[in-house]
């Protein structure tokens, strides 16, 4: 058997085609379109990436989209009063502080700078105020990555409710936001971590399994129940060929693209997953795209809201 690969492209595809019309609407309504503003600090290679496919994507959907990219050694004081500009700029309804920022900036700053970000343009759904009404199940602007793998889900006609769900990570960004999403729609959620003893056999009575740790690899078939739809959420970059000749064969499309370009972005899950699961998303072209998607539909809700006075 080999599982059914769920496209994250196409699905990308069918979710930015269904916001031309309220983008255009917006446009007529507000004599400008929705305005996304990235900010991203430092020079950290794999966010320069998603800064500018996120950048790219909003400009393609009719988004008014700009960058704001500051040095490593910027000063959180001076990302603070960005960011405070940037809440009271008319023009802009979206903030996306990419993370992570620079270590430098100091232990508590992401939770700073998140916090400070007006929650009626947090995009990115990391405010408290929207992270609590989450948990209530009545936000809008919910985590892109998370929200993304619902779509995915529900697009594919998996059935969440009644089913056995499994996160294997519990981070603020995907983990703890994606538990709450299946669990609002009925799936019965269990959370897993670095402490959670044989993690192998809770995620195995997973009907759906996303696995969101950062681990290359990690995920292999003993994790598995036959048939299980399992989200792989992970992007790694890995430039170690022996890693790598350990995963793919020769031939492998992927190892071929790894001789090339020296490096390429590894999911959460080993590729013999593949031969156990139902369903699978790729890396790359499986939640990546959606990721980028939410982030456009969240922009045009904000605007939305913004724009008929419903303040967040
Ligand atoms: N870094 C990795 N994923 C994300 C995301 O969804 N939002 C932000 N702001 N930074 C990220």
């Amino acid at each position: 058997m080999s599982a059914i690969r769920l496209d994250g492209i196409a699905i990308g595809q069918q979710i930015r085609a269904g916001l031309r019309a309220p983008v255009a609407e917006f446009t007529r309504q507000a004599g400008r379109a929705p305005g996304l503003s990235l900010v991203l600090v430092g020079d950290d290679p794999g966010s320069h990436l998603y800064v500018s496919s996120k950048l790219r994507s909003a400009g393609d959907s009719g988004l008014d989209a700009e960058i704001h990219r500051l040095p490593g050694d910027t000063p959180i004081d001076e990302l603070l009063r960005l960011v405070d500009r940037l809440n009271r700029d008319e023009r802009c309804d979206g903030i996306l502080v990419q993370s992570p920022l620079p270590t430098q900036m100091g232990a508590d700053a992401e939770r700073r700078v998140f916090d400070a970000i007006d929650p009626a343009k947090d995009v990115d759904g990391f405010h408290p105020t929207n992270v609590g009404k989450l948990v209530q199940g009545r936000a809008d602007l919910v985590a892109c990555t998370p929200s993304g793998v619902i779509e995915i889900l529900e697009r594919s006609g998996i059935r969440i409710a009644g089913a056995s769900a499994v996160v294997i990570g519990r981070s603020d960004i995907v983990g703890k936001p994606m538990a709450l999403l299946l669990l609002h729609r009925h799936a019965t959620v269990t959370i897993c971590h670095s402490r959670t003893r044989d993690l192998a056999s809770v995620a195995r009575e997973a009907d759906i399994l996303v696995a969101a740790l950062g681990r290359p690899a990690f995920v292999t078939t003993d994790f598995v129940k036959p048939g299980a739809t399992v989200i792989d959420v992970g992007t790694t970059p890995v430039s170690d060929a022996e890693l790598v000749a350990g995963w793919f064969e020769p031939g492998h499309k992927r190892r071929d693209a790894f001789e090339r370009r020296g490096s390429l972005v590894m999911g959460d899950v080993h590729p013999g997953v593949e031969a156990v699961a139902g369903a699978l998303t790729p890396v790359p072209g499986g939640v990546g795209p959606l990721t980028i998607a939410m982030l456009l539909k969240n922009t045009v809700t904000a605007a939305m809201n913004r724009l008929n006075g419903i303040g967040l």
